[in-house]
């Protein structure tokens, strides 16, 4: 049995859609329910629904064989599994951003509000900026508008969150797209299936 972590929402679905067309079909997946767990006896698949930023550990650790990843979430982490395949869904950016008018003040050490600390962390060391890292959960836009930060470190995928905001990308940090992973073990173990999907997955997505 093949385990395949997928992302809950649109991209876990897209995935889904092709691993379907390429034979590893499950009744009920798309079926609006609260199941985490869906199986395919017959062939020989199971998928599990996972919060996108779990996906890694989930392969990392051998509960999942493969799985389907943002790339950001593999550099945050820095997740000890095989990168086999650039889905190319699921594109976005890493950006530094901030309100329009915003000045730097390169006397004093910038706050950097983000939900992806190492990614920031390893950008700003990478150019000698200090900074201070503010870590938030969700809706980062918020922070340089009331104050907390002087930037943001976090996905700009339209820009319509930043624009609506009066907001912009300063410096885009690093492209993303959706990779497919894969244990190390599993991928030893059960190569000729796990390298089989990845093609098949390429000849689909080219
Ligand atoms: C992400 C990201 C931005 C937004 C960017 O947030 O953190 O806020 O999407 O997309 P856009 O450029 O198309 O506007 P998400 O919706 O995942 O929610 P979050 O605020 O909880 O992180």
């Amino acid at each position: 049995m093949l385990n395949v972590a997928l992302p809950k929402g649109r991209l876990g679905n897209q995935v889904y859609e092709l691993l379907s067309k390429i034979g590893y079909e499950c009744p009920g997946m798309l079926d609006d329910n609260r199941k985490l767990v869906f199986e395919n006896r017959e062939r020989g698949v199971r998928y599990f629904l996972v919060k996108p930023a779990d996906v890694g550990v989930y392969v990392e650790s051998g509960a999942a064989d493969v799985g389907v990843v943002g790339k950001d979430i593999l550099l945050e982490h820095g997740h000890s599994v095989y990168e086999l395949l650039d889905l190319g869904l699921g594109k976005c950016r890493v950006c530094v951003a901030s309100k329009n008018d915003w000045t730097e003040d390169t006397g004093r050490p910038l706050r950097v509000a983000t939900k992806f600390v190492n990614i920031a962390k390893t950008y700003y060391a990478s150019i000698n900026r200090e900074i201070e890292i503010i870590k938030l959960n969700g809706s980062i836009e918020l922070a340089p508008l009331v104050g907390l930060s002087d930037v943001i470190v976090d996905i700009v995928e339209t820009g319509s969150t930043l624009r609506e905001n009066n907001m912009r990308v300063f410096t885009e940090i690093v492209p993303i797209s959706a990779r497919f992973i894969a244990n190390k073990t599993s991928y030893r173990f059960m190569n000729e299936t796990i390298s089989n999907i990845a093609e098949r997955l390429r000849e689909e997505t080219e």
